[in-house]
């Protein structure tokens, strides 16, 4: 495994973060396919003889229960400096706000929440899971900042946001000397590239680490055309960001499959290979022990410059999906 430390940090993480966001209770969340707490701690266990350190999940994880299974296998098989846990906060929802509630005080619960749930005093990572459209700017970042100074939280991280918002908030938190966001997790892959707009070279640019979701776009980066799975089948969530362009995608997968087959590896290793290249450490999801071959095998892919074209020359723009596609400024 290959390691990597965040810039303006002391997080020393593998090349690949394990995406846990497929582990927790089937019946309480918005996921059908995930694994339930035997065939999680499988896989962990599975990540960690791999070298892997870095474990990414969320509140909204299926009701928390990911957390729960994500703290209790860490628990059961390693100690807690030997991993770097990161999680996030959903922003407070329209009856919350109703009711009063203020950023900060739901910053808090949230936080106090994971930390029980994970059954651990502090964690490495912590993400404001999509951005916060009715709360502004500077009170996220000062709770945020209270979060670091309290020791529960060591660095702090965004996800699902355009660069014009990362580089206000982290302005924000250096005129205010706050915490400013470390790292960012977009969703960024072979077939969806659309953070390479202007997030890439705002990160590059002032060493925010690139941490990307959907690694594998979910599973389709990783498989042939036309092969499916139990999650493919089941996940609504995965179909509605990538069913409208897959005949483009289609084209690239193929050549990811064409390169796998020259090169004499997996497609998940070409895939995440190439991401690898872009970022710091991609969130790769998996759902059976043996998906930690293909992150493996990934770190000795190299590319030549004719193999990058290959795989880089017939993407075009895509529409904004999922998250991103409700976000207020989005196109
Ligand atoms: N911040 C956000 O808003 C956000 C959104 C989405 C995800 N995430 C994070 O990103 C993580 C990964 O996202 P993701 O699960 O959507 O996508 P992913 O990493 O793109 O895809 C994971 C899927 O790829 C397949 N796979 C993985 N390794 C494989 C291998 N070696 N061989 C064959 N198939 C393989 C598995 O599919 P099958 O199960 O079909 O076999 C697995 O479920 C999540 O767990 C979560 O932590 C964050």
């Amino acid at each position: 495994m290959n390691y990597v430390t965040l810039p303006d940090t002391d997080l020393k993480v593998s090349k690949a973060c394990l995406g846990c966001m497929g582990f927790g209770d089937a019946q309480k969340g918005m996921h059908k396919w995930t694994l339930d707490y035997e065939s999680t701690k499988e896989i962990i266990k599975s990540a960690l003889e791999a070298g892997i350190n870095f474990f990414d999940t969320a509140m909204g994880y299926q009701g928390g229960t990911s957390e729960e299974y994500v703290g209790r296998a860490i628990k059961e098989l390693t100690q807690r400096n030997q991993v770097v846990i990161a999680t996030k906060y959903v922003p407070r929802s329209p009856a919350q706000i109703e009711a009063g509630i203020s950023a900060k005080q739901h910053i808090f619960t949230c936080l106090e929440n994971s930390l029980k749930r994970l059954d651990m005093d502090y964690i490495d990572l912590y993400y404001l899971h999509m951005w916060d459209n009715d709360t502004p700017i500077e009170e996220t970042m000062e709770a945020l900042n209270e979060c670091v100074v309290s020791g529960k939280v060591r660095y702090i991280a965004v996800s699902n946001c355009f660069a014009w918002q990362l580089a206000q908030a982290n302005e924000i938190a250096k005129h205010n000397g706050w915490a400013p966001f470390v790292a960012v997790q977009g969703h960024y892959n072979l077939i969806f590239r659309e953070e390479e707009r202007e997030m890439v070279n705002y990160c590059n640019q002032n060493g925010v680490s690139m941490v990307p979701y959907s690694a594998l776009a979910a599973g389709r980066l990783a498989r042939k055309v036309g092969e499916s799975s139990n999650r493919l089948e089941k996940d609504a969530f995965a179909k509605g960001k990538y069913d409208a362009s897959a005949e483009m995608d289609n084209q690239i997968i193929e050549r990811v499959y064409e390169l796998s087959l020259k090169k004499n590896v997996s497609m998940t290793a070409i895939s995440l290979a190439w991401l690898m290249t872009k970022v710091a450490s991609p969130v790769v999801g998996a759902t059976k022990p043996h998906h930690l071959a293909g992150i493996v095998e990934a770190m000795s892919v190299t590319f030549t410059e004719e193999e990058f074209q290959y795989l880089e020359e017939l993407y075009q723009p895509h529409k904004l999906v999922g998250v991103m596609a409700n976000q207020k400024g989005s196109r």
